[in-house]
């Protein structure tokens, strides 16, 4: 399977039709070895029989690229990464003009600086219906494992929110960004920095209309609660909490949500695993929706701490690392491919790129929050002459924020910066994964503990790692440091960035891709997988609790144990309480 699939994506397929001609051609070797090999009898057979038993054998051969080609589905145990600046939306109301640079009004939005609050360790008590949990499997059935329910909720909690667009932000044209499925408009004419179809100007925040948008095209849906292995909640919580997070009381921010949740617990589904088996996808950042006290000035609504929403999982772009209803899943790219063809050929693309600068990086400096490093980051790259390029987000506003100007300046670069911003994970590590871009981040909670589902365990292999305080005492030269590695260790973590590319980008949801498995199929298996070890524990001892400290989250979801590590000072305070 895997040297199948290595074999397709080194062979330097043109376009789509000479990679499915060349699966035809392999396929058929393959079946004409075979009969050769195994069955000589039935070849010699043939041979005198008429033209019906040739037939029969075409529609072997011509059956077999599927079956040679089903999706892999042993995954490495491993992963993780991510990316996008937070708090900075693009304001853009003009159409898209395919110039170099085109023009983009960006307002940089209010930091979202969120006090990260250790809450308390939680210890769960049990559910009452233990024995009654039954195991999803069966062997007759392809989907047998992989049922997932969709929830029927109530409009006003999606397709209402949706068709009242213009009220989803003040700054933002979002009835642009939640179109085309929520991949928003198509991004033409830019073949040199873009390939010829599947490029949106995606928004950072649309992963909830996209996910579910894809979840309508899942193989394996049922409309069978007790069939389920999960149960997918359509809730929009990103859009619905990012129109009030800005001059409105607590209450207001709070009502959609918290009417959710109450709607949720009542229903006969929730009753079987008390909410465990039910997970939703929220396109924001964690913080957004873990406000401490109802203190107007807080950030966010409270959506994550009510009790229903502490028994699901919630999959968010930036997890919280102090808990364990949150996973973080890739922030969306601009990259959106509808068949898996565009995939290898976008990957073969960038390994042949031409890379003059050693590193860049894109982003704007945080003045306002004194332990930020970027201001460090922006000075040592201008230090760096033509080794480093620079897109500032605070004087270059448009450009930043421009698809075209960011992907170039990526696909240009051996290294991509990615320091921590208002929040510890950035949409930009994602974009920089797709240009074949190996990230440099500063801490570990911008990708190793969170995209644990998407990103391999061994982040040594596709990143560099730059613990943040050399930088702030200013002890470390970032172009000394890279210009160090050997060419050969930037070869091999640049195949593995480049490889992690199908892992990182979201299909387009009005198709689907035959063999690879994207970010959603990712992120479903993850669920899925961890449904079944609840529901495995209900059914062994009659209880669930999370079983470890809640605090420890990070270090139990990626090591599996709560014992010392040396990323614990990074942990250990909560990120900026303004000092
Ligand atoms: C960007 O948009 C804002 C809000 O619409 C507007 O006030 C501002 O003048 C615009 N800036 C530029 C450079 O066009
Ligand atoms: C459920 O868990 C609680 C606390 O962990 C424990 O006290 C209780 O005995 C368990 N109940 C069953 C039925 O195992
Ligand atoms: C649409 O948004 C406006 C402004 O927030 C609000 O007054 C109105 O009730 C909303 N309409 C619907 C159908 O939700
Ligand atoms: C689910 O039910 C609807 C209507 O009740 C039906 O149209 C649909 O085909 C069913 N889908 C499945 C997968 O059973
Ligand atoms: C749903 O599935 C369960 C378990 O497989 C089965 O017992 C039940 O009859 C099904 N219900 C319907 C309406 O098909
Ligand atoms: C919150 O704001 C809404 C409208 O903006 C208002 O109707 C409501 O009374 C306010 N609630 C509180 C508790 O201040
Ligand atoms: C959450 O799950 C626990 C069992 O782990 C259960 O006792 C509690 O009632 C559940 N909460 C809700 C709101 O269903
Ligand atoms: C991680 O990957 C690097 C580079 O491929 C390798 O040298 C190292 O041995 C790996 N570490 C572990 C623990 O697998
Ligand atoms: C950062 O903030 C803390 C507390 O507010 C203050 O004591 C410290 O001097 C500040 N450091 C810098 C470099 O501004």
């Amino acid at each position: 399977m895997r040297t199948h699939r290595e074999l397709m994506e080194k062979s330097n397929v043109r376009n789509c039709r000479n990679y499915f001609w060349f699966v035809i051609f392999a396929s058929s070797v393959f079946w004409l070895f075979f009969f050769y090999f195994h069955s000589s009898d039935i070849i010699k057979g043939m041979n005198r029989f008429t033209s019906s038993t040739n037939e029969y054998a075409y529609s072997v051969v011509s059956r077999e690229p599927n079956s040679l080609l089903l999706k892999e589905n042993s995954i490495e145990a491993s992963t993780r990464l991510s990316l996008i600046d937070n708090g900075v939306q693009p304001v853009n109301r003009l159409p898209v003009t395919e110039k170099e640079a085109e023009p983009f009004n960006e307002t940089i939005f209010a930091e979202n600086e969120n006090e990260l609050g250790n809450s308390p360790s939680v210890t769960e008590k049990g559910i009452e219906s233990d024995n009654e949990i039954p195991i999803m499997e069966n062997r007759e059935d392809a989907c047998s494992g992989r049922y997932i329910y969709v929830h029927n909720i109530p409009n006003q909690f999606n397709y209402d929110m949706l068709k009242n667009c213009s009220s989803l932000s003040e700054w933002t044209d979002m009835c642009r960004f939640v179109s085309n499925s929520g991949l928003g408009p198509p991004l033409v004419n830019s073949k040199r920095v873009f390939s010829g179809t599947g490029w949106f100007r995606t928004n950072q925040f649309a992963l909830e209309v996209i996910f579910h948008n894809r979840m309508k095209q899942y193989r394996c849906l049922t409309n069978n609660s007790s069939m389920a292995s999960a149960i997918y909640v359509p809730f929009y919580a990103g859009l619905d909490v990012g129109r009030y997070l800005w001059g409105f009381n607590t209450s207001m921010r709070d009502s959609a949500s918290l009417e959710l949740a109450k709607w949720l617990g009542a229903r006969h589904e929730w009753k079987v695993m008390a909410g465990r088996d039910h997970f939703l996808v929220a396109g924001r950042i964690s913080w957004d929706f873990r406000r401490l006290t109802d203190d107007n000035s807080d950030w966010g609504n409270k959506f994550m701490l009510s009790p229903e929403a502490k028994n699901m999982s919630v999959l968010v772009i930036e997890s919280s690392p102090w808990s364990s209803n949150d996973f973080a899943i890739p922030y969306p790219t601009y990259f959106h491919p509808s068949r898996d063809c565009e995939v290898f050929q976008w990957q073969n693309r960038m390994r042949r790129q031409k890379r003059p600068l050693l590193f860049s990086f894109a982003g704007a400096p945080r003045p306002s929050l004194n332990r930020s490093i970027r201001g460090q980051i922006i000075d040592q790259c201008q230090a760096s002459g033509r080794k480093c390029k620079l897109l500032k987000c605070d004087t270059d506003e448009n450009k930043c924020h421009n698809p075209y100007s960011v992907m170039k300046m990526f696909q240009s670069s051996v290294f991509c910066l990615q320091p921590p911003g208002d929040s510890y994970t950035r949409r930009s590590a994602f974009d920089s994964i797709l240009a074949g871009c190996i990230p440099v981040f500063f801490h570990p909670g911008s990708a190793y503990v969170q995209y644990i589902w998407h990103l391999p365990q061994n982040y040594t292999k596709y990143s560099v790692f730059v613990p943040e305080e050399g930088i702030r005492k200013g002890k470390v030269s970032i172009k000394k440091l890279l210009l160090r590695i050997s060419k050969e260790e930037v070869k091999a973590m640049r195949e593995e960035v480049i490889s992690l590319i199908p892992r990182i980008i979201y299909a387009d949801p009005s198709s689907r891709l035959e063999i690879l498995e994207d970010a959603f199929d990712l992120a479903v298996q993850g669920v899925i997988e961890k449904v079944n070890s609840v529901r495995r524990e209900i059914r062994e001892r009659g209880n669930y609790s999370v079983g470890y400290a809640e605090e420890n989250s990070w270090k139990y979801n990626l090591f599996g144990t709560e014992g010392e590590h040396e990323w614990d000072p990074f942990f250990s305070v909560p990120k900026d309480s303004n000092s």
